[in-house]
């Protein structure tokens, strides 16, 4: 069985904002993960995917993550048997590795990290396996930020935990957006809603609805054909998310990926 981008995606495009959250939604098996895959280079792609002007859609893996895309997997990739502080040293890219190529060098950015999340300093020496679901998520975001990325991707980073550790991861990701832009894989809409300003609906492989995340959850005949959510679901009014860009300032990504 052959099983690549190429197969699964039928046309997916989307922007993502330079400020905050930009929201990927879909129904399970949309395509959602394939996608951000594709923009990894996890599997084969075609089409163009720019981040901040840098074309990436011929590029391999590590490249990708060189000109400053940190990802956190749908399974979150922590290593459980090494200690919170190993688990970030082994996200730490070699100073200087992003010059050239487009990504910014420098130093690991632990102060970022320390800063934004004080536990993981706190908890450095513990084995990551005995961490809370949204601590984990803390690590997984954590590694993220700890080499200066232009862009973070976090694929369902709420899968499979209780509603006060959705809660808390929430707050970790708020945190991050406030340092660099996310696109955020996400099912639970009440978290969405709060965080992403903008948001792309894939549907069968492809793009089905791009626009403002609060009028997409307004609208119910909409909500219900493109994420299959009812009525009763409380999406509707609350809180618009703190960092909406106001501007129309450039995305950070553009992808446009082709069949
Ligand atoms: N390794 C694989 N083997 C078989 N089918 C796959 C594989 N990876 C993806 N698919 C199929 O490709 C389609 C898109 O899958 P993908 O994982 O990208 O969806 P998703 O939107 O991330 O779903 P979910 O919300 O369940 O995470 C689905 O129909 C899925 O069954
Ligand atoms: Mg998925």
């Amino acid at each position: 069985m052959v099983i690549d981008g190429l197969h699964i995606l039928h046309g997916v495009d989307f922007d993502v904002a330079p400020v905050g959250v930009t929201a990927l939604l879909g129904r399970n098996g949309a395509g959602k993960t394939t996608t951000v895959k594709a923009v990894m280079g996890l599997v084969p792609r075609t089409g163009s995917i720019r981040l901040s002007g840098s074309e990436l859609s011929s590029l391999p893996t590590h490249l990708v993550v060189r000109h400053g895309i940190g990802y956190a997997p749908e399974d979150r990739g922590i290593f459980a048997g090494l200690t919170v502080a190993e688990n970030l040293r082994l996200a730490e890219r070699a100073a200087g590795s992003g010059s050239g190529s487009g990504g910014e060098a420098g130093e690991p950015n632990y102060a970022l990290v320390h800063e934004l999340f004080p536990e993981l300093k706190q908890r450095a020496g513990q084995l990551a396996g005995t961490l809370s679901g949204g601590q984990q998520q803390m690590v997984a975001i954590g590694r993220t930020l700890l080499n200066r990325n232009r862009l973070i991707i976090a694929d369902e980073p709420t899968k499979g935990l209780a509603p006060k550790i959705v809660a808390e991861v929430a707050e970790v990701l708020a945190r991050a957006a406030e340092a660099v832009p996310v696109l955020l894989v996400e099912q639970n809409l009440a978290l969405v809603r709060r965080l992403a300003g903008t948001c792309a609906v894939l549907a069968d492989g492809r793009t089905a609805h791009r626009g403002d995340t609060a009028e997409l959850l307004a609208d119910e005949e909409a909500a219900r054909r493109l994420l299959g959510v009812g009525s009763r679901h409380p999406l509707a009014g609350g809180p618009r998310p703190a960092a909406a860009p106001a501007s129309p300032a450039a995305p950070v990504v553009t992808a446009e990926v082709k069949p």
